[in-house]
C-alpha cells in the first residue's frame, strides 16, 4: 500500500566525490517494498525545487523500519538532499511502481551502471533466495564508480568494467568478456543505468533470445500517474513509467 511518510535521517554516508547513501528510519511501508520499486522524495528548503525526486530503494530493513537510497548528486535536488543532517525529517511517498520478475533456479545476469546499480542489492538477495545462480556486472568510468562490490558478492559472482581500466576489464560494460564467453548462457538478464547501456544490453539479449527486463529512469514529476511526463512509447501504446514501470520487458519497448 502506498503511503506518505515523514521519516528521520539516520545518516548520510558519502561513497565518493558525487554519490552518497541516505539512510532513513521510521517507515511503516517496509513490508510492501519489492526489488524495482521506488520512492518519491520531497526536497525541502530549496527555492527552485518544487517537484519530488524519484529514487529506487538501495535496501530496507523490516525489523529496524529503515530504508536506504543510493543517490548521485547531479543537480539541485540531489545536491540539497546530500546536505541533510541526522534527525532531520524527510517526506516520502512510497512504495511506487512495479517490480522485477523473480524466477526460480535459473542462471541470471544483472547489469548496472551509474545510479542504475541501486536496485540490485535487493534484487540479488531475492534472486539468490529463490535458488538462482546470480552474476552481477557493473560498469563505470573509473574505479571510483564501482560500488557495492562486497554487498553484491553475498548474492553472486561479481564482474566489472571501467572505461579507464583502473579496475576490472577496460571498456564499456557491454564489451566485457562475459558477453562473448562460452558461459554466456543466461535464462534472464536485468539492466538499469544510462539509456545507451540498457539499449546495448537489450540488443544483446534480443539477439540471443534471452528474457530481459530494464528499469527505466525517465524524468518524473508526480510519480503516481497524473502528470503524464514520464511517458514511454511501447508496443502496446504509451505507458506511464511511474505506474506501469519502471521495470519493462524489453520486448515491450520500442528500442
Ligand atoms: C524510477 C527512477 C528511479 C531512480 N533511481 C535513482 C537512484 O536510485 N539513484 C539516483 O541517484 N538517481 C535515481 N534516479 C534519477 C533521479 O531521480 C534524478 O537524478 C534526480 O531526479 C535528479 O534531480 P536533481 O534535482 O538533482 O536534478 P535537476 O537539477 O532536476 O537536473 C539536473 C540534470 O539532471 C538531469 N536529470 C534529472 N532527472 C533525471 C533522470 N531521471 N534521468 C537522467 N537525467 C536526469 C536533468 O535533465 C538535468 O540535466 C531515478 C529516476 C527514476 C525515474
Ligand atoms: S510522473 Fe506523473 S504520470 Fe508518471
Amino acid at each position: 500500500m502506498k503511503r506518505i511518510e515523514d521519516l528521520k535521517v539516520q545518516d548520510i554516508r558519502w561513497l565518493n566525490s558525487n554519490s552518497y547513501v541516505l539512510n532513513l528510519s521510521g517507515s511503516d511501508a517496509i513490508q510492501d517494498i519489492r526489488p524495482g520499486n521506488f520512492a518519491e522524495i520531497r526536497v525541502d528548503n530549496h527555492p527552485d525545487v518544487f517537484l519530488r525526486r524519484p529514487f529506487s530503494y538501495l535496501d530496507h530493513d523490516i525489523k529496524e523500519k529503515t530504508v536506504s537510497f543510493f543517490i548521485k548528486a547531479i543537480g539541485k535536488g540531489t545536491k540539497k538532499l546530500g546536505t541533510l543532517e541526522k534527525g532531520e525529517t524527510v517526506n516520502i511517498i512510497h512504495p511506487l511502481g512495479n517490480a522485477f520478475t523473480i524466477p526460480e533456479s535459473k542462471k541470471v545476469l544483472i547489469t548496472g551502471g551509474g545510479s542504475g546499480i541501486a536496485p540490485f542489492i535487493m534484487l540479488g538477495r531475492e534472486l539468490k533466495a529463490k535458488g538462482n545462480e546470480v552474476h552481477i556486472l557493473t560498469g563505470g568510468r573509473t574505479a571510483e564508480d564501482i560500488l557495492f562490490t562486497e554487498e553484491f558478492r553475498e548474492y553472486g559472482e561479481v564482474f566489472c568494467t571501467t572505461e579507464d581500466g583502473s579496475i576490472g576489464e577496460k571498456g564499456l560494460l557491454t564489451q566485457h568478456s562475459i558477453f562473448s564467453g562460452k558461459a554466456f548462457n543466461y535464462d534472464m538478464i536485468y539492466t538499469c543505468g544510462p539509456d545507451g547501456m540498457m539499449k546495448a544490453v537489450a540488443s544483446i539479449a534480443k539477439a540471443r533470445s534471452i528474457a530481459c527486463e530494464a528499469s527505466l529512469e525517465n524524468l518524473m514529476a508526480c510519480g503516481f500517474g497524473v502528470c503524464l511526463c514520464c511517458i514511454q512509447e511501447t508496443t502496446e501504446g504509451n505507458k506511464c513509467v511511474c505506474t506501469e514501470g519502471p521495470v519493462f520487458n524489453i520486448n515491450e519497448l520500442k528500442w
